[in-house]
């Protein structure tokens, strides 16, 4: 086949893959504004979702307290608004689930179709001695491919897992951007993600797959903050 005709194929089938999922074309743009629901609105979830309603983005939060969240909301102001769990996975055309891993089955259960065709990023960890038998499971299993059998039908993309939330907080604000690794399987979800990385203040550097994203954990090799081009190099040794 030659190089023009591969092209041509190429820009059909991304077209076609953003036509079965339309929201992606325009969000994945620079300056579009999306719709994000947040899923567990605690210390990371509070924090990004913050980020993402000063830059612009319109954040709905959500958590098992919803008293909680319309006054997270009312202190931000501008672009933020409280809802139940299911009203923000209605609301939003992308998704940020921030739960203790072992809220991640009651959350999977809850929004049911919901997530079907959604963006979802991923924070949430599996850890040992919080977590009980599922967090036990997923470790094992590795978190991504973990979230994804929990939430079913969501384009899950895992990022944020191990950056501590204070780090995170301060990332918009600092000259020097860290990156920020991210996996994941879905093109279209890793663009999107891709774009709200960018706007909570860290550039992304995509390491590898869902099943990849076993090693983006608090303590593993990509534990903390560095520059991309470090990152890209831990992947490659991990691979
Ligand atoms: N803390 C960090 O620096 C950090 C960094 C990277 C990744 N992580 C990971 O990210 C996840 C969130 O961490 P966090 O520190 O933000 O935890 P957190 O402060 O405890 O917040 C967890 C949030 O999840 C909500 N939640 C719990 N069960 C829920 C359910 N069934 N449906 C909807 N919301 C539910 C909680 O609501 P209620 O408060 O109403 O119970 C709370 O808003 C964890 O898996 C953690 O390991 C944390």
């Amino acid at each position: 086949m030659n190089v023009r005709r591969r092209r041509l194929l190429g820009t059909a089938a991304a077209g076609l893959a953003f036509a079965a999922f339309p929201f992606a074309a325009s969000a994945a743009q620079p300056g579009a504004r999306m719709k994000i629901g947040v899923i567990g609105s605690g210390q990371v979830g509070g924090t990004l979702g913050e980020a993402w309603a000063r830059a612009g983005h319109e954040v709905m939060f959500s958590s098992l307290d919803l008293d909680h969240d319309k006054a997270l909301a009312a202190r931000i102001g501008a672009n933020a608004r409280a809802g139940t769990p299911r009203e923000a996975a209605k609301f939003g055309d992308v998704l940020l689930v921030s739960v203790p891993y072992h809220a991640m089955p009651a959350v999977g259960k809850n929004l049911g179709a919901l997530l079907e065709g959604k963006a979802v990023i991923d924070t949430s960890n599996p850890i040992a001695g919080r977590d009980g038998e599922i967090g036990a499971w997923a470790a094992e299993k590795g978190a991504g491919l973990a979230s994804a059998e929990l939430l079913p039908g969501a384009r899950i993309v895992r990022a944020f897992n191990a950056v501590g939330y204070a780090r995170m907080r301060e990332a918009a604000s600092r000259k020097e951007r860290a990156g920020m690794p991210i996996a994941g399987d879905d093109r279209q979800a890793i663009a999107i993600a891709s774009r709200l990385v960018r706007d909570a203040g860290y550039e992304p550097v995509l390491v590898g797959d869902l099943a990849f994203g076993r090693h983006l954990v608090p303590r593993g090799p990509f534990s903390g903050e560095r520059p991309p081009a470090e990152i890209r190099k831990i992947a490659e040794t991990l691979k």
